[in-house]
């Protein structure tokens, strides 16, 4: 896919490559992880900014620069096709471009990214693209003006052509540099061949003693070579997140926009800034969200749903007209059309809660079926089960799932109404019909259409509480 003009002086399409920054340590998070690895909403850094990139060139053209802890870097974003390349140590953002010189040996251009600014778009990069081929400087920066431009490089222009001289980083501003507002967005494009013909030029004589990949608008303007800046009007994309405030604020603004998407999407959404909804999260129209809900992962919610407050659900599919009342935990669970849960249900990974199936207060389920229409209302524990449909399973029903080494399968089947406080050792079978007598302990499968009752027979003592309280007096 790619779409720029071809230059007019040559009949080839230019061969373009997307290059991101993403080896550094990220020392201002104090954190042991690699910065790219930290979450924005519910996605890490580099992903994001992966994501925008195949949407401009295919991955096989895309080069991840990785160093600090690359093997985990390179398995959090392996599934995405993109290429990796290492730079071992990490000297500077222009060192990660060193890294990268045989990798991009076989491309005309090269768009530059920053591992660690997750809301750039794919629009602001084509547009980054078409600016640097419509004009071919050496290097082209995409440059915004920003309300705060505290700890980011300025753009130094000259006088009245507005030629870009040089990106001096805050550290080294001078105070009337430092007011300057338009900053170096750590986005840009080069040309291969110039780059690498002057990248060398760069020094380390700076106060982190790295070589500034910045830098290098001074070195071209120096060999005569031009450097041109083009700005962005939505210069809250190329935001940054170099301390945990800033990830936090990202966080915020990126849930936020899902939130409206959402809602444009038909979605009701009370109080949004209270809920969390991750960027891969699908809802269906006319579902509710109520207060203080959590959507995690790759879950997909119908339509008609509500899900009520304090629901935290990762990684779930949830059918449509589904009620989730307060205070439910789904993680890795389905829920057919028209069932309902909670409150307070705990849905483990492999829980496949049927069509019109009830799972109520306390219960908690693992690896179990729960099939149509089937009803577990109270204080039980389902696991490594097979539920029929139109079962009853009574309030405080035990699943003895495991010995101690193994899991064993419980398998009930339909219309099958276990009494109230029943333990069920598996493995064991509920045939269908039967019934089980409330406080039981089944050891042995239950036959079709059988009671099975498995606890001591009452015994009455006719007069015994008189006679104690008698005694009691008397002594
Ligand atoms: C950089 C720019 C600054 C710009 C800002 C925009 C430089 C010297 N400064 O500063 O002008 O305003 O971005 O956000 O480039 N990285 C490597 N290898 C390294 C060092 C860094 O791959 O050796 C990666 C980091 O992982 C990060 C990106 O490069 O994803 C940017 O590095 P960072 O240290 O965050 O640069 P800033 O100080 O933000
Ligand atoms: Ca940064």
């Amino acid at each position: 896919m790619r779409k720029s003009k071809p230059n007019p002086g040559s009949s080839k399409q230019p061969r373009i490559a997307i290059a991101i920054m993403a080896a550094g340590k990220g020392t201002r998070l104090k954190s042991k992880h690699p910065k790219v690895l930290s979450e924005v909403g519910g996605k890490p850094l580099l992903a994001h900014v992966i994501a925008a990139a195949r949407q401009v060139v295919p991955p096989e053209d895309i080069f991840a620069i990785v160093g600090y802890q690359a093997d985990r870097v390179r398995q959090a974003v392996e599934n995405t096709g993109v290429q990796f390349v290492i730079q071992e140590p990490q000297r500077g953002t222009g060192h990660a471009l060193m890294s990268a010189r045989r990798a991009l040996a076989n491309y005309d251009h090269v768009i530059v990214l920053s591992g660690d600014a997750p809301l750039i778009s794919p629009e602001t990069i084509a547009m980054l693209r078409d600016f640097h081929l419509k004009h071919r400087p050496a290097m082209t920066i995409l440059s915004a003006e920003l309300e705060d431009p505290t700890g980011y490089g300025r753009v130094l222009r000259k006088g009245k052509s507005g030629a870009v001289q040089a990106v001096v980083e805050e550290k080294s501003c001078s105070p009337a540099q430092r007011k300057m507002r338009e900053i170096n967005s750590g986005f840009y494009a080069f040309g291969v061949e110039p780059l690498y013909e002057f990248i060398d030029k760069l020094r380390t004589d700076n106060p982190h003693a790295e070589y500034y990949l910045t830098d290098m608008a001074e070195v071209f303007r120096k060999a005569k070579e031009q450097v041109v800046a083009v700005r962005t009007d939505n210069p809250s994309e190329i935001l940054g997140t170099n301390t945990r405030a800033e990830l936090v604020d990202l966080d915020r603004n990126l849930r936020r926009e899902k939130c409206m998407q959402l809602m444009a999407a038909g979605v009701t959404i009370f109080y949004p800034e209270t809920c969390v909804i991750d960027a891969d999260v699908e809802v269906g129209a006319d579902t509710t969200i109520e207060p203080f809900v959590q959507l995690l992962g790759h879950t997909c919610i119908g339509a008609d749903c509500r899900i009520r407050s304090y629901s935290v659900i990762q990684n779930s599919e949830i059918g449509d007209g589904v009620l989730v009342r307060p205070g439910c935990v789904l993680d890795e669970a389905r829920v057919a059309n028209g069932a309902s849960l909670g409150p307070y249900s705990h849905l483990r990974p492999g829980s496949d809660i049927a069509e019109d199936a009830h799972v109520g207060n306390f219960v908690e389920t693992k690896k179990t079926r729960l099939g149509k229409g089937s009803k577990a209302n109270h204080l039980t524990y389902l696991g490594d089960a097979e539920i029929g449909e139109g079962v009853n399973v009574g309030a405080g029903t035990i699943t003895c799932n495991y010995d101690g080494v193994h899991k064993h399968k419980t398998i009930i089947e339909d219309e099958v109404f276990v009494g109230s406080d029943a333990t069920l050792v598996a493995p064991v079978k509920l045939g269908k019909g039967s019934y089980v007598a409330a406080a039981s302990c089944i050891t042995e499968d239950v036959p079709a259409d059988s009671l099975a009752i498995a606890r001591s027979k009452q015994i009455v003592k006719e007069g015994w509480a008189r006679q104690k309280r008698a005694a009691k007096k008397g002594g």
